[in-house]
């Protein structure tokens, strides 16, 4: 069952029957030293995000297979790169961006972790040049996608997935998608306004006008020509993801891992994430890692 505060927006979305304008984001790339600063923090231990970096990362996880080469498109600070890649060694992974402040406070944080399984990437994820056909084995990709100008580019991103990523290859992509109701955006927007800085707050409702619709990410998985499967919830497409068969039963073994990092998690977060699960359960994905 999901929160009374979830069931209210997903009654309040069904009833909504327009949608709002999509808005791009005013910094499409992060390069403001404040903004990037205030994402890094939310995202850190303890930070609003956790729920949600634990959530995507099992779901990564679960699309990795042990020797692979993987992409972070849009990787950020590194945040859930780090967690993924501390709990999975034994896989070489690639963080993509085209920020040099993120790009530079990911580096900072792989050499403060002793990460020697991650490098970075500067580049655009709409054209991945440095990239050769058939050269990668998994791409994933968390909360970024929204970044993105207009869904021409968000075609041309998984056109590249498409030519980078081997046959066989895992795919995770998960993101924000555009909610009917403005009153549902700001609900999410202000959750937690009262415990994080003001700029991260600002940042997430910028996120959200920014989030393409359902309809764009369908036009775009296509692009995929059937390697992943769009999962979209039906009554409140807060966030979405676009999601691989499982490629390994080995990364089982990483269930006691990740219960531990949920144990953890203060009793809110951990409210998320049962909510998190809820949501995509209902729109037909399943984790067994989480
Ligand atoms: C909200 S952050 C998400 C970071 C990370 N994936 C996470 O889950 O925390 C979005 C990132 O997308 C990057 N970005 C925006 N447009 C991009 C593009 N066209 N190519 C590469 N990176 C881009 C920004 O610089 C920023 O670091």
């Amino acid at each position: 069952m999901p929160s009374l505060a979830i069931a209210r927006v997903m009654l309040r979305e069904l009833f909504t029957f327009s949608q709002v304008e999509r808005e791009p984001e005013p910094d499409l790339v992060m390069d403001d030293p404040d903004k990037v600063a205030a994402y890094t923090r939310a995202g850190r231990v303890d930070g609003v995000m956790a729920p949600v970096y634990l959530f995507h990362g099992a779901n990564i996880l679960e699309i990795l297979k042990p020797g692979d080469r993987a992409i972070d498109l849009a990787c950020g600070p590194a945040t859930q790169l780090g967690m993924v890649a501390e709990l999975a060694p034994e896989v070489n992974f690639t963080g993509i961006d085209l920020s040099d402040e993120m790009l530079g406070i990911a580096e900072r944080y792989i050499q403060e972790r002793g990460y020697d399984n991650v490098s970075l990437l500067r580049s655009d994820i709409s054209r991945l040049q440095a990239l050769e056909d058939n050269s990668v084995d998994a791409v994933f990709s968390t909360m970024a996608l929204h970044h993105l100008p207009d869904p021409a580019h968000l075609e041309a991103t998984f056109r590249e997935i498409s030519r980078v990523l081997r046959p066989g290859g895992g795919i995770y992509l998960a993101d924000f998608a555009r909610l009917r109701s403005p009153a549902s955006i700001q609900y999410f927007a202000y959750q937690y306004a009262d415990r994080q800085p003001e700029l991260f707050t600002l940042d997430y409702l910028y996120s959200l006008k920014a989030a393409f619709s359902v309809a764009d990410f369908r036009a775009a998985t296509a692009h995929l020509d059937g390697r992943a499967r769009l999962y979209a919830p039906h009554v409140m497409p807060f966030m979405l993801a676009v999601k691989s068969a499982a490629r390994s039963t080995e990364q089982a073994r990483l269930r006691p891992a990740l219960a531990a990092i949920a144990a953890a998690l203060p009793p809110n977060h951990k409210t998320d994430l049962k909510d998190l699960k809820t949501i995509f359960r209902l729109a037909g994905m399943k984790c067994g890692l989480v």
